[in-house]
């Protein structure tokens, strides 16, 4: 039942966030080289970000819990002869991948969780990583103006990865999130880069 109210976001249209290309700050990471494989695209949406990563030559997996947006992936990665896997699977429980991965990127995931289901998402996102491995997030910020839905404080995402965890925040940084209804600048968003570390009382 989980993914049926993010499923119907897919249906008339693209969903708001759906901007038919990657975000710049992937294009950005992958143009540096940042991502290593494999990747895990965790709540892909339509896969553009997952499909601009492959094109760099790793090695990806998209997961999300909207049949309707992997049935899009899946199609645009047929049309652009790029070889992704995209897997329904609940980002609260990415164990049932039974995978690890060398990067994962969260495109706009982490906002969608309340207070209470952030530590899950953490210790899920451990469950697939071994230490060493780095995470992406990029997500509103909460810094206006013309915020995005949901926007997400520094405190919050310092609260959410920590040492005690199994994550170390290596950078921070003021970023932009572009979606259809902002205009050309996009959001406010942060851009945080966290590496997995051995868990530390
Ligand atoms: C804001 S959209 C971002 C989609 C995509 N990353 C992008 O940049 O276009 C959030 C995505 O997370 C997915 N999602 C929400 N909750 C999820 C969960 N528990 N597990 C996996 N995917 C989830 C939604 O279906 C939606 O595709």
């Amino acid at each position: 039942m989980t993914g049926l109210p993010w499923d119907a976001s897919y249906h008339d249209g693209p969903a708001p966030w759906d901007i038919g290309g990657p975000q710049p700050a992937v294009i950005r990471v992958a143009a540096e080289g940042g991502f290593t494989g494999p990747v895990l695209d965790a709540g892909c949406g339509s896969g553009e970000n997952a499909l601009h990563i492959a094109e760099q030559g790793l090695l990806v997996v998209g997961c999300d819990v909207a049949e309707t947006a992997l049935t899009r992936a899946r199609a645009k990665a047929a049309e652009r002869g790029l070889d992704v896997e995209f897997a329904v699977a609940d980002a609260l429980r990415l164990d049932s991948l039974g995978r690890r991965f060398a990067t994962v990127l969260d495109c706009g995931l982490f906002h969608t969780f309340d207070r209470d289901e952030r530590p899950g998402y953490v210790a899920s996102l451990a469950s697939v990583t071994e230490p060493g491995a780095r995470l992406y997030l990029l997500c509103f910020s909460d810094e206006g103006p013309d915020t995005g839905p949901h926007p997400v404080s520094q405190d919050e995402l310092r609260a959410a990865f920590t040492p005690s965890t199994g994550w170390d925040i290596v950078a921070l940084e003021a970023d932009r999130v572009h979606t259809r209804f902002h205009g050309e600048r996009g959001a406010p968003a942060w851009f945080v880069t966290v590496d997995r570390s051995a868990k530390r009382a």
